[in-house]
Protein backbone atom coordinates (compact mmCIF):
# COMPACT_ATOMS: atom_id res chain seq x y z
CA UNK A 1 0.00 0.00 0.00
CA UNK A 2 1.30 3.20 -0.56
CA UNK A 3 2.06 5.61 2.28
CA UNK A 4 0.46 8.60 2.55
CA UNK A 5 1.50 11.92 2.90
CA UNK A 6 -0.65 14.99 4.34
CA UNK A 7 0.48 18.48 2.43
CA UNK A 8 -0.58 21.05 4.39
CA UNK A 9 -0.81 24.24 2.22
CA UNK A 10 -0.23 22.42 -0.78
CA UNK A 11 -2.10 24.67 -2.65
CA UNK A 12 0.65 27.28 -2.71
CA UNK A 13 3.99 28.18 -4.67
CA UNK A 14 6.43 25.48 -2.81
CA UNK A 15 3.58 22.91 -1.84
CA UNK A 16 2.42 22.51 -5.28
CA UNK A 17 5.66 21.57 -6.63
CA UNK A 18 6.11 19.22 -3.35
CA UNK A 19 3.06 18.35 -4.30
CA UNK A 20 3.68 17.03 -8.00
CA UNK A 21 7.00 15.42 -7.45
CA UNK A 22 5.02 12.96 -4.04
CA UNK A 23 2.95 11.85 -6.63
CA UNK A 24 5.24 11.44 -9.59
CA UNK A 25 7.49 9.40 -7.06
CA UNK A 26 4.67 7.09 -6.14
CA UNK A 27 3.04 8.56 -3.07
CA UNK A 28 -0.65 8.84 -2.41
CA UNK A 29 -1.25 12.83 -1.06
CA UNK A 30 -3.90 14.99 0.98
CA UNK A 31 -3.27 18.73 -0.06
CA UNK A 32 -4.64 20.72 2.61
CA UNK A 33 -4.87 24.37 2.33
CA UNK A 34 -6.80 27.55 3.66
CA UNK A 35 -6.87 29.35 0.76
CA UNK A 36 -5.68 32.74 2.15
CA UNK A 37 -2.92 33.12 -0.16
CA UNK A 38 -3.52 31.25 -3.47
CA UNK A 39 -6.51 30.11 -5.60
CA UNK A 40 -6.88 27.29 -7.22
CA UNK A 41 -4.59 27.65 -9.96
CA UNK A 42 -1.75 25.81 -8.79
CA UNK A 43 -3.69 22.89 -7.62
CA UNK A 44 -5.63 23.06 -10.91
CA UNK A 45 -1.87 22.60 -12.45
CA UNK A 46 -0.80 20.10 -10.39
CA UNK A 47 -3.60 17.47 -11.23
CA UNK A 48 -2.86 18.27 -15.11
CA UNK A 49 0.68 17.73 -14.60
CA UNK A 50 -0.02 14.14 -12.50
CA UNK A 51 -3.08 13.54 -14.88
CA UNK A 52 -4.64 12.80 -11.51
CA UNK A 53 -8.23 14.44 -10.74
CA UNK A 54 -8.41 12.39 -7.84
CA UNK A 55 -6.17 14.42 -5.49
CA UNK A 56 -7.51 14.92 -1.78
CA UNK A 57 -8.07 18.52 -1.70
CA UNK A 58 -9.60 19.73 1.83
CA UNK A 59 -10.11 23.47 2.25
CA UNK A 60 -9.32 24.07 6.04
CA UNK A 61 -6.96 26.22 8.65
CA UNK A 62 -4.66 24.77 10.45
CA UNK A 63 -5.53 27.15 13.48
CA UNK A 64 -8.64 24.99 13.66
CA UNK A 65 -7.42 21.97 15.68
CA UNK A 66 -10.53 20.35 15.66
CA UNK A 67 -10.36 20.45 11.44
CA UNK A 68 -6.83 19.40 11.76
CA UNK A 69 -8.19 16.35 14.10
CA UNK A 70 -11.11 15.39 11.79
CA UNK A 71 -8.22 15.50 9.13
CA UNK A 72 -6.29 12.94 10.81
CA UNK A 73 -9.44 10.89 11.57
CA UNK A 74 -10.49 10.66 8.00
CA UNK A 75 -7.17 9.72 6.64
CA UNK A 76 -4.43 7.66 7.51
CA UNK A 77 -1.46 9.85 7.70
CA UNK A 78 2.19 8.48 7.20
CA UNK A 79 4.10 12.09 7.30
CA UNK A 80 2.90 15.76 7.30
CA UNK A 81 5.31 18.69 4.76
CA UNK A 82 3.65 21.67 6.90
CA UNK A 83 3.76 24.66 4.97
CA UNK A 84 0.80 26.69 6.02
CA UNK A 85 2.61 29.75 7.13
CA UNK A 86 2.77 33.36 6.56
CA UNK A 87 5.50 34.46 4.77
CA UNK A 88 5.69 37.83 4.13
CA UNK A 89 8.79 39.34 5.92
CA UNK A 90 7.50 43.11 6.31
CA UNK A 91 4.29 42.47 7.13
CA UNK A 92 5.21 39.86 9.71
CA UNK A 93 6.95 43.16 11.53
CA UNK A 94 4.15 45.21 11.13
CA UNK A 95 1.58 42.72 12.58
CA UNK A 96 3.50 40.36 14.54
CA UNK A 97 0.59 38.91 16.44
CA UNK A 98 -1.02 37.99 13.42
CA UNK A 99 2.33 36.00 12.70
CA UNK A 100 2.85 34.42 15.52
CA UNK A 101 -0.56 33.28 15.97
CA UNK A 102 -1.04 31.69 12.58
CA UNK A 103 2.54 30.53 12.14
CA UNK A 104 2.64 28.94 15.55
CA UNK A 105 -0.74 27.42 16.15
CA UNK A 106 -1.11 26.10 12.98
CA UNK A 107 2.50 23.80 13.52
CA UNK A 108 0.84 22.53 17.08
CA UNK A 109 -1.77 21.90 16.16
CA UNK A 110 -0.10 19.55 13.09
CA UNK A 111 1.60 17.80 15.90
CA UNK A 112 -0.67 17.41 18.32
CA UNK A 113 -2.84 15.59 15.84
CA UNK A 114 0.02 13.62 15.00
CA UNK A 115 0.87 13.09 18.24
CA UNK A 116 -2.82 11.70 19.71
CA UNK A 117 -3.32 9.88 16.24
CA UNK A 118 -0.21 7.19 17.28
CA UNK A 119 2.54 9.46 15.62
CA UNK A 120 4.00 11.16 12.61
CA UNK A 121 7.11 11.80 10.36
CA UNK A 122 6.96 15.77 10.59
CA UNK A 123 8.86 17.65 7.66
CA UNK A 124 8.74 21.16 8.65
CA UNK A 125 9.58 23.83 5.95
CA UNK A 126 12.22 26.14 7.64
CA UNK A 127 14.22 28.61 6.01
CA UNK A 128 18.00 30.02 5.94
CA UNK A 129 16.65 33.20 7.62
CA UNK A 130 17.42 31.38 10.49
CA UNK A 131 21.44 32.13 10.31
CA UNK A 132 21.04 35.82 9.86
CA UNK A 133 24.10 37.23 8.91
CA UNK A 134 26.41 34.17 8.88
CA UNK A 135 29.76 34.84 10.48
CA UNK A 136 31.65 32.09 8.33
CA UNK A 137 30.19 30.99 4.79
CA UNK A 138 28.88 28.92 3.15
CA UNK A 139 26.84 27.58 5.82
CA UNK A 140 26.38 24.29 7.58
CA UNK A 141 23.43 23.31 9.83
CA UNK A 142 25.97 23.50 12.64
CA UNK A 143 26.07 27.41 11.87
CA UNK A 144 24.71 29.26 14.93
CA UNK A 145 21.43 30.52 14.54
CA UNK A 146 21.27 34.19 15.46
CA UNK A 147 18.61 36.14 16.77
CA UNK A 148 15.97 36.38 14.17
CA UNK A 149 15.07 39.71 12.69
CA UNK A 150 11.54 39.79 12.15
CA UNK A 151 8.58 37.93 13.53
CA UNK A 152 8.20 35.60 10.34
CA UNK A 153 12.07 34.65 11.13
CA UNK A 154 11.26 34.26 14.34
CA UNK A 155 8.29 31.78 14.08
CA UNK A 156 10.96 30.08 11.68
CA UNK A 157 13.14 29.44 14.75
CA UNK A 158 10.50 28.53 17.04
CA UNK A 159 9.12 26.38 15.22
CA UNK A 160 11.79 23.97 14.46
CA UNK A 161 12.41 24.18 18.62
CA UNK A 162 8.92 23.36 18.97
CA UNK A 163 9.58 19.81 16.59
CA UNK A 164 12.86 19.18 18.57
CA UNK A 165 10.99 19.10 22.04
CA UNK A 166 8.25 17.10 20.39
CA UNK A 167 10.51 14.55 18.59
CA UNK A 168 12.31 14.23 22.30
CA UNK A 169 8.73 14.00 24.47
CA UNK A 170 6.68 11.95 22.50
CA UNK A 171 7.69 8.66 21.32
CA UNK A 172 6.61 7.83 17.71
CA UNK A 173 7.14 11.72 16.62
CA UNK A 174 9.99 12.26 14.07
CA UNK A 175 10.71 15.59 12.08
CA UNK A 176 13.63 17.25 9.87
CA UNK A 177 13.56 20.63 9.19
CA UNK A 178 14.72 21.27 5.92
CA UNK A 179 15.55 25.11 5.40
CA UNK A 180 15.68 26.68 2.13
CA UNK A 181 17.51 29.14 0.64
CA UNK A 182 15.92 31.47 -2.37
CA UNK A 183 13.49 29.16 -4.03
CA UNK A 184 12.87 30.50 -7.54
CA UNK A 185 11.54 29.11 -10.98
CA UNK A 186 8.31 27.48 -11.76
CA UNK A 187 7.67 23.77 -13.08
CA UNK A 188 8.94 23.43 -16.51
CA UNK A 189 5.54 22.61 -17.84
CA UNK A 190 4.45 26.56 -16.82
CA UNK A 191 1.30 25.07 -15.17
CA UNK A 192 2.85 25.79 -11.87
CA UNK A 193 4.54 28.58 -10.26
CA UNK A 194 4.59 31.77 -8.26
CA UNK A 195 1.50 33.76 -7.98
CA UNK A 196 2.10 36.55 -5.70
CA UNK A 197 -0.39 38.77 -4.43
CA UNK A 198 -0.20 42.48 -4.79
CA UNK A 199 3.72 44.00 -4.95
CA UNK A 200 6.30 41.16 -4.95
CA UNK A 201 8.43 41.36 -2.21
CA UNK A 202 10.90 38.33 -3.57
CA UNK A 203 13.49 39.19 -6.33
CA UNK A 204 12.39 36.50 -9.40
CA UNK A 205 8.46 37.58 -9.08
CA UNK A 206 9.34 41.66 -9.26
CA UNK A 207 11.86 40.66 -12.26
CA UNK A 208 9.39 38.81 -14.37
CA UNK A 209 6.68 41.23 -13.65
CA UNK A 210 8.53 44.02 -15.13
CA UNK A 211 9.77 42.36 -17.52
CA UNK A 212 6.06 41.34 -18.78
CA UNK A 213 5.23 45.20 -17.90
CA UNK A 214 3.40 44.47 -15.17
CA UNK A 215 6.03 46.74 -12.70
CA UNK A 216 7.96 49.38 -14.32
CA UNK A 217 11.47 49.03 -12.93
CA UNK A 218 13.23 46.97 -11.14
CA UNK A 219 15.37 48.50 -7.73
CA UNK A 220 18.15 46.69 -7.03
CA UNK A 221 18.59 47.20 -3.13
CA UNK A 222 22.17 48.25 -2.86
CA UNK A 223 25.06 48.21 -4.86
CA UNK A 224 27.58 49.37 -2.22
CA UNK A 225 27.81 46.04 -0.47
CA UNK A 226 31.37 44.67 0.08
CA UNK A 227 30.87 41.47 -2.24
CA UNK A 228 32.37 41.96 -6.22
CA UNK A 229 29.76 44.23 -8.03
CA UNK A 230 28.18 45.93 -4.83
CA UNK A 231 25.14 43.93 -4.85
CA UNK A 232 23.79 40.83 -2.27
CA UNK A 233 24.72 37.39 -2.82
CA UNK A 234 22.14 34.25 -2.30
CA UNK A 235 21.60 30.34 -2.63
CA UNK A 236 18.97 30.74 -5.52
CA UNK A 237 17.60 26.87 -5.19
CA UNK A 238 15.27 25.90 -8.24
CA UNK A 239 11.48 24.89 -6.91
CA UNK A 240 11.56 22.03 -8.65
CA UNK A 241 14.81 20.82 -7.57
CA UNK A 242 13.61 22.18 -3.87
CA UNK A 243 10.39 20.01 -4.43
CA UNK A 244 12.58 16.48 -5.01
CA UNK A 245 14.60 17.18 -1.71
CA UNK A 246 11.24 16.53 0.47
CA UNK A 247 10.76 13.19 -1.22
CA UNK A 248 13.71 12.48 -0.20
CA UNK A 249 13.63 13.73 3.26
CA UNK A 250 9.93 11.89 3.18
CA UNK A 251 11.73 8.53 2.20
CA UNK A 252 14.33 9.09 4.80
CA UNK A 253 11.50 9.05 7.55
CA UNK A 254 9.47 6.58 6.19
CA UNK A 255 12.24 4.08 5.20
CA UNK A 256 13.40 4.16 8.54
CA UNK A 257 16.36 5.84 7.58
CA UNK A 258 16.99 8.56 10.28
CA UNK A 259 20.55 8.69 12.26
CA UNK A 260 18.23 10.73 14.32
CA UNK A 261 14.98 11.57 16.03
CA UNK A 262 15.45 15.18 14.49
CA UNK A 263 17.13 16.21 11.54
CA UNK A 264 18.18 19.44 9.86
CA UNK A 265 19.13 19.59 6.01
CA UNK A 266 20.12 22.40 4.06
CA UNK A 267 18.57 23.24 1.06
CA UNK A 268 20.67 24.91 -1.74
CA UNK A 269 22.75 24.88 -4.18
CA UNK A 270 26.37 25.92 -2.89
CA UNK A 271 26.74 28.74 -5.44
CA UNK A 272 26.49 32.07 -4.43
CA UNK A 273 24.18 34.11 -7.41
CA UNK A 274 24.77 38.26 -6.99
CA UNK A 275 21.53 40.33 -7.53
CA UNK A 276 23.41 41.74 -10.40
CA UNK A 277 24.40 38.44 -12.13
CA UNK A 278 20.99 37.52 -11.54
CA UNK A 279 19.08 39.73 -13.42
CA UNK A 280 21.79 39.70 -16.22
CA UNK A 281 21.42 36.12 -16.50
CA UNK A 282 17.49 36.19 -16.85
CA UNK A 283 17.94 39.14 -19.63
CA UNK A 284 21.10 36.56 -21.65
CA UNK A 285 18.44 33.49 -21.14
CA UNK A 286 15.24 34.97 -22.01
CA UNK A 287 16.64 37.45 -24.76
CA UNK A 288 15.45 40.73 -23.37
CA UNK A 289 16.39 44.10 -21.67
CA UNK A 290 15.53 44.53 -17.89
CA UNK A 291 14.57 48.21 -17.01
CA UNK A 292 16.33 48.28 -13.59
CA UNK A 293 18.07 50.52 -11.07
CA UNK A 294 20.33 50.78 -8.66
CA UNK A 295 18.78 51.70 -5.42
CA UNK A 296 19.17 52.23 -1.42
CA UNK A 297 19.87 48.94 0.69
CA UNK A 298 17.05 47.71 1.86
CA UNK A 299 16.83 47.48 5.72
CA UNK A 300 17.48 43.66 7.47
CA UNK A 301 18.87 42.55 4.41
CA UNK A 302 22.14 40.79 4.93
CA UNK A 303 25.27 40.57 2.76
CA UNK A 304 25.45 37.79 1.83
CA UNK A 305 24.46 33.72 2.56
CA UNK A 306 24.95 30.61 0.58
CA UNK A 307 24.62 27.11 1.82
CA UNK A 308 27.02 24.06 2.41
CA UNK A 309 24.28 21.47 1.21
CA UNK A 310 27.11 18.88 1.70
CA UNK A 311 25.02 16.86 4.72
CA UNK A 312 21.69 16.80 2.09
CA UNK A 313 23.93 15.82 -0.54
CA UNK A 314 25.51 12.45 1.36
CA UNK A 315 22.27 11.81 3.61
CA UNK A 316 19.43 12.22 1.67
CA UNK A 317 20.95 11.39 -1.70
CA UNK A 318 19.89 14.97 -3.18
CA UNK A 319 21.11 17.33 -5.11
CA UNK A 320 20.56 20.95 -7.45
CA UNK A 321 20.59 19.98 -10.68
CA UNK A 322 18.93 22.67 -12.77
CA UNK A 323 21.14 25.43 -13.66
CA UNK A 324 20.33 29.00 -12.95
CA UNK A 325 19.82 29.61 -16.81
CA UNK A 326 16.79 26.70 -16.64
CA UNK A 327 15.35 28.33 -13.92
CA UNK A 328 15.07 31.96 -14.89
CA UNK A 329 13.86 30.38 -18.01
CA UNK A 330 11.36 28.30 -16.71
CA UNK A 331 10.08 31.55 -14.31
CA UNK A 332 9.50 33.59 -17.51
CA UNK A 333 7.79 30.80 -19.45
CA UNK A 334 5.55 30.89 -16.33
CA UNK A 335 5.03 35.10 -16.39
CA UNK A 336 4.27 34.78 -20.06
CA UNK A 337 1.80 32.11 -19.63
CA UNK A 338 -0.08 34.12 -16.72
CA UNK A 339 -0.25 36.79 -19.28
CA UNK A 340 -1.64 34.52 -21.72
CA UNK A 341 -4.27 33.42 -19.16
CA UNK A 342 -5.24 36.95 -17.95
CA UNK A 343 -6.15 37.99 -21.79
CA UNK A 344 -8.35 34.24 -22.37
C1 LIG B 1 16.95 38.51 -2.67
C2 LIG B 1 17.94 39.62 -2.99
C3 LIG B 1 17.33 41.76 -2.08
C4 LIG B 1 13.72 42.41 -4.43
C5 LIG B 1 13.53 36.17 1.70
C6 LIG B 1 13.21 35.71 3.09
C7 LIG B 1 13.58 34.28 3.27
C8 LIG B 1 12.99 33.39 2.21
C9 LIG B 1 13.12 33.95 0.84
C10 LIG B 1 10.56 33.27 2.35
C11 LIG B 1 18.20 40.55 -1.81
C12 LIG B 1 17.31 41.79 -3.59
C13 LIG B 1 14.87 41.87 -3.89
C14 LIG B 1 13.83 43.56 -5.26
C15 LIG B 1 16.22 43.50 -4.96
N1 LIG B 1 11.74 32.83 2.56
N2 LIG B 1 16.09 42.40 -4.15
N3 LIG B 1 15.09 44.06 -5.51
O1 LIG B 1 15.47 38.54 1.29
O2 LIG B 1 17.10 36.78 0.44
O3 LIG B 1 14.94 36.10 1.47
O4 LIG B 1 12.83 35.35 0.79
O5 LIG B 1 9.53 33.11 2.25
O6 LIG B 1 13.23 33.86 4.51
O7 LIG B 1 13.89 36.52 4.02
O8 LIG B 1 14.93 37.11 -0.77
O9 LIG B 1 14.03 37.53 -3.02
O10 LIG B 1 13.48 39.17 -1.18
O11 LIG B 1 15.80 39.08 -2.07
O12 LIG B 1 17.32 43.99 -5.22
O13 LIG B 1 12.85 44.11 -5.76
O14 LIG B 1 17.34 40.45 -3.99
O15 LIG B 1 17.83 42.96 -1.58
O16 LIG B 1 19.54 40.92 -1.88
P1 LIG B 1 15.70 37.24 0.66
P2 LIG B 1 14.46 38.23 -1.79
Amino acid sequence: MSKRVLVSGGAGFIGSHVTVELIQAGYEVVVADDMSNCDLTCFEGVKKITGREDIPFVKMNFCDLDAVNRLFDGYRIDAVIHFAAFKAVGESVAEPIKYYTNNLSSFLNVLEAARTHGGCNVLFSSSATVYGEPEKLPVTEASPRQSATSPYGNTKQICEDILRDSVKAYPGLKGIALRYFNPIGAHPSALIGELPRGVPNNLVPFITQTAIGKRECLSIFGNDYPTEDGTCLRDYIDIVDLAKAHVYAVRRMLDGKMEQDYEIFNIGTGRPVSVLELVTTFEKVNHLKLNYKFAPRRAGDVTAIWADPTLANQKLGWKAERTVEETLSAAWAWEKRLAERAHE
